[in-house]
């Protein structure tokens, strides 16, 4: 299946807004100059930037996500943020089950599922991440608890349309250690055939890498089988860190 390679930047919990319309701004000028790319770029900016900096990229193929929504479409539910208020601001993409909400906030995969099933509704893409542990690699269960993983969080009507697996081994997030490429076909291997059955049009579902990418390991990375994109926390944070992970595709 044709799958058109997808280079996301998770901001995770950083930037005020000059600093978000900033990276923004220069990653749309540097894709507008780039002419056909072979890859989309999309940024995912904390809540409280999502308008303005959907503002600022409207008119650019530079695509928005945000990083987490809510179950629920409105109403009383405080402190949570709906797939609708994401749609309204200009996102096309929701990460669900990050890691860090898997730890933070103990999110589990029925919740995950139900997160991404209602970003599904608003007519989002789903990024839903799975990944081990360190302590579940060594004790050699990393295949299985990312098939739990993949069977729990991935909703009824996920489609290669709606949908986008991230990988993100635990260990390798904001460590600097990053799967070895073999680790990484490996697993990616094993996701394709655990999303068959699964998923319709399970072969054209993009499955990102993510843990430690940066320009010196992304060419390699993203170069591996079944490899669609990458996942990039710190260097999406810098445009000449991100823009040369997305080049080097
Ligand atoms: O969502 C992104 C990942 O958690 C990777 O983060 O690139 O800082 O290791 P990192």
């Amino acid at each position: 299946a044709q799958r058109r390679t997808l280079i996301a930047g998770n901001w995770k919990m950083n930037g005020r807004r000059a600093d978000g319309l900033a990276l923004a701004s220069d990653l749309a000028g540097r894709l507008k100059g780039a002419g056909e790319v072979p890859f989309e770029l999309l940024v995912c900016p904390p809540f409280p930037l999502l308008f303005p900096v959907g503002e600022a990229i409207s008119d650019s193929p530079l695509l928005l996500g945000a990083q987490d929504c809510a179950v629920k479409q409105h109403g009383a539910h405080t402190g949570d943020v709906s797939a609708q208020m994401l749609v309204d601001a200009g996102c096309r993409f929701v990460i669900v089950g990050h890691s860090e909400r898997r730890q933070d906030h103990a999110e589990g995969d029925a919740l995950i599922a139900a997160k991404a099933a209602a970003a599904h509704a608003e007519g989002l893409i789903a990024i839903v991440c799975v990944g081990e542990t360190e302590a579940e690699r060594d004790a050699g269960q990393a295949n299985a608890v990312v098939s739990r993983q993949l069977a729990g969080s991935l909703p009824a009507g996920a489609t290669a349309a709606n949908t986008v697996v991230a990988y993100e081994p635990v260990w390798a997030i904001g460590t600097g250690k990053t799967a070895t490429p073999q680790d990484v076909a490996d697993m990616h291997a094993h996701i394709r055939a655990e999303l068959a059955g699964k998923v319709d049009a399970a072969d054209g579902v993009r499955i990102l890498y993510g843990g430690s990418v940066k320009p010196g390991n992304a060419a390699e990375l993203m170069a591996v089988p079944n490899v669609d994109g990458a996942l990039v926390g710190g260097a999406s944070l810098k445009a000449d860190d991100f823009w040369a992970i997305a080049a080097s595709c």
